[in-house]
C-alpha cells in the first residue's frame, strides 16, 4: 500500500485505533526495548529487568531503571508522530488510542482517554497492598551511567513500593483491555505505529482488528513480514504519521 492508498482508507475511515509501542516515543529520546543498556544496566537485557523475578532478585537494580527511565520522560518532549495523533481526532469520526508505552507523551500531546495497556511509569504501587503512591522523583539530573535505588517504603503497610507497569508473566489491567478490544472490535481502521509486535497479548490487536475485517497499516522503521492482508508503510514515526495525515485531510 502506498502512502497515498493508505490516506485515502484513512480519510473513509469511522473508527480509528491507533495502536502505539516503544518506537512511538523512540524520537522524544526514550529508548525502545530492544535497543541495548548501557551504564549499569548494560548485561541486562531489557525485557530480563521488566519481570516480577528481577525486582524481587534486585530491587535497586530494578527500582533505579525504572526511576532513570521516568526521569528520562520527564525531561522528555512529545514528537510529531504524538502530535499527529493528538490532531487526528479532529478529523476523524471515532479515534482510539490503544498505547503499550508506560510514559505520557501522548497525553502531553493532547490525547485525552489514552488506554495503557502496560500501566504507567507514575502509579507507583505497594507490592504487598497495592495502595498507589504519588512520588517525587529522587533526582533533578539523569544519573550518568544509571544508578541504584532502594525502593521506597509504603507509608500505610511498609512494604516495599514497585512500578507501576505492567510487567512479564503479568495480567493486563482488566479494564485497559477490554476497552481495547471492544475499539478494535468495532473499528475500521487500525495504525499500529513503533512496535515489534513480540508481546502478547498486546499483540494480538492488530489481528484481531484484520478479523473484524479492518484496514490495517503498520507504520515502522525497519521493515518486517506482514501478512497479505495488511499494509507496512516504512519510513520513522515521526516522519510518516504527519505524512499520513497531511495527505488524508489536506
Ligand atoms: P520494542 O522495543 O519491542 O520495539 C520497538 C519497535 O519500534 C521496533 O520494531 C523498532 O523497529 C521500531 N522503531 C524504533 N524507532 C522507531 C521510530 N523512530 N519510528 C518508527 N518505528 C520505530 O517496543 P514495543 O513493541 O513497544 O512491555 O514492546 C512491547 C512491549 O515489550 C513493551 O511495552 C514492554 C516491552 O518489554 C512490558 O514491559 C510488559
Amino acid at each position: 500500500m502506498t502512502m497515498d492508498a493508505a490516506a485515502r482508507s484513512l480519510r473513509e475511515a469511522k473508527h480509528v485505533v491507533v495502536f502505539t509501542g516503544a518506537g512511538a516515543s523512540a524520537e522524544s529520546g526514550i529508548p525502545t526495548f530492544r535497543d541495548a543498556l548501557t551504564g549499569l544496566w548494560e548485561r541486562f537485557d531489557p525485557a530480563q529487568l521488566a519481570t516480577p523475578e528481577a525486582y524481587r532478585a534486585d530491587p535497586s537494580l530494578c527500582w533505579g531503571w525504572y526511576e532513570w527511565r521516568r526521569r528520562k520522560v520527564e525531561l522528555a518532549q512529545p514528537n510529531d508522530a504524538h502530535r499527529a495523533i493528538a490532531d487526528l481526532v479532529k478529523h476523524v469520526p471515532k479515534l482510539t488510542v490503544v498505547t503499550q508505552n508506560v510514559d505520557d507523551l501522548h497525553e502531553r500531546a493532547g490525547s485525552l482517554e489514552v488506554i495503557h495497556l502496560h500501566g504507567s511509569l507514575n502509579s507507583p504501587r505497594c507490592i504487598d497492598c497495592g495502595l498507589t503512591h504519588t512520588l517525587a522523583l529522587p533526582f533533578d539530573t539523569l544519573p550518568e551511567g544509571g544508578a541504584r535505588l532502594e525502593p521506597p517504603a509504603c507509608s500505610a503497610c511498609n512494604g516495599s513500593i514497585r512500578p507501576g507497569v505492567v510487567w512479564f508473566g503479568e495480567m493486563l489491567p482488566e479494564q485497559a483491555w477490554n476497552d481495547a478490544l471492544e475499539a478494535v472490535e468495532a473499528c475500521d481502521f487500525f495504525l499500529s505505529v513503533g512496535t515489534s509486535g513480540m508481546v502478547y497479548p498486546a499483540a494480538e490487536l492488530p489481528l484481531r482488528a484484520l478479523g473484524n475485517g479492518a484496514t490495517v497499516v503498520h507504520v515502522n522503521q525497519v521493515r518486517f513480514d506482514v501478512s497479505s492482508r495488511e499494509h507496512f508503510l516504512e519510513g520513522s514515526a515521526s516522519r510518516m504519521l504527519p505524512t499520513l495525515l497531511c495527505r488524508a485531510f489536506p
